[in-house]
């Protein structure tokens, strides 16, 4: 556990096929620092070069929060009008990380998940949360206006209608009723988070990652623009899964009555 000796850090852990990303700085219930904000884009980049790694947790530290938010101790110094478009880039940075990032992503919730922390578990793909939970952008309680482009993330996973009652009430939202408005994909018990997030993880990793890919790409291009997605790259993915090794592994091992082994290629 960090302590006030303790910097904050976005530690990396490997557990198996998966890599957990940890927020750790818990005497601010995890909030996130310009250097935690800074260090979020190199570690997706590290994981998504590692073949072995297949799915990317995001989580925090503790048992109190996945995270408050930004650190709103910096702002005096980081965040002044000086440097307000420096640090919306660093923030701005990292949400496109974990959005765009080429693996799946899984934000692991417990505790307070409040601002930039609720937009980062919005940028990755599923939500599993603790019953624990408590969602919320205070924004409007604060007077800070909320990023465009960080409204964009919300729309993707819930409706126009819930985005406004979140962000025009600023409330905190249970993970039960989170889990109603599509905001989380599943409540767990405190202590069956970990396990909950660990099974599904494994059981994602076990799958062929190219196929994997190609759903992602193509979800997301028809969510970001469902006019016009690039049906060309999004057709070269689908073709890269017919011409994987995996696809042949895949048949055989269905044909075998065993398990196959995907290695992503
Ligand atoms: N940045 C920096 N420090 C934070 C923080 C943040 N986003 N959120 C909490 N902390 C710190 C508190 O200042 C406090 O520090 P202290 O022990 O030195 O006083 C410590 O974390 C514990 O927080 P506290 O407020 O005492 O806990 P609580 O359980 O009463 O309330 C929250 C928890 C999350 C409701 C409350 O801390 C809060 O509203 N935080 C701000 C959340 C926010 O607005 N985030 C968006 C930022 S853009």
């Amino acid at each position: 556990m960090s302590d006030r000796t303790t910097l904050p850090q976005l530690r990396a852990e490997t557990r198996g096929g998966v890599r957990w990303l940890v927020a750790d700085n818990q005497p601010r219930l995890n909030a996130y620092t310009t250097a935690m904000w800074a260090a979020l884009p190199r570690l997706i980049a590290e994981a998504e070069q590692e073949p072995d790694i297949r799915v990317i947790v995001l989580t925090g530290a503790g048992d109190k929060a996945f995270s408050a938010g930004a650190d709103i101790s910096e702002f005096e110094t980081a965040r002044t009008a000086a440097h307000a478009a420096e640090y919306d880039t660093l923030n701005n940075n990292a949400f496109e990380a974990l959005a765009r990032c080429a693996k799946p992503t899984i934000a692991a919730i417990h505790g307070y998940c409040m601002g930039g922390g609720l937009e980062l578990a919005v940028c990755c793909d599923l939500r599993m949360a603790s019953e624990t939970a408590l969602l919320s952008i205070p924004a409007a309680k604060l007077g800070i206006g909320y990023n465009p482009r960080w409204i964009k993330p919300l729309l993707a996973v819930i409706t126009p209608a819930r985005a406004k009652e979140i962000l025009y009430t600023g409330r905190r939202f249970t993970a039960v009723q989170a889990c109603a408005m599509g905001l989380v994909n599943s409540v767990h018990s405190p202590k069956e988070l970990s396990d909950a997030v660990t099974t599904l993880a494994n059981e994602i990793a076990a799958n062929a990652p190219l196929s994997i890919l190609a759903a992602k790409r193509t979800i997301d291009a028809f969510v970001d623009t469902p006019e016009t997605p690039d049906l060309a790259s999004l057709d070269r993915l689908v073709e890269a899964c017919f011409a994987s090794e995996d696809y042949v592994e895949g048949r055989r091992a269905f044909m075998e009555k065993r398990k196959p082994q995907f290695k992503g290629r």
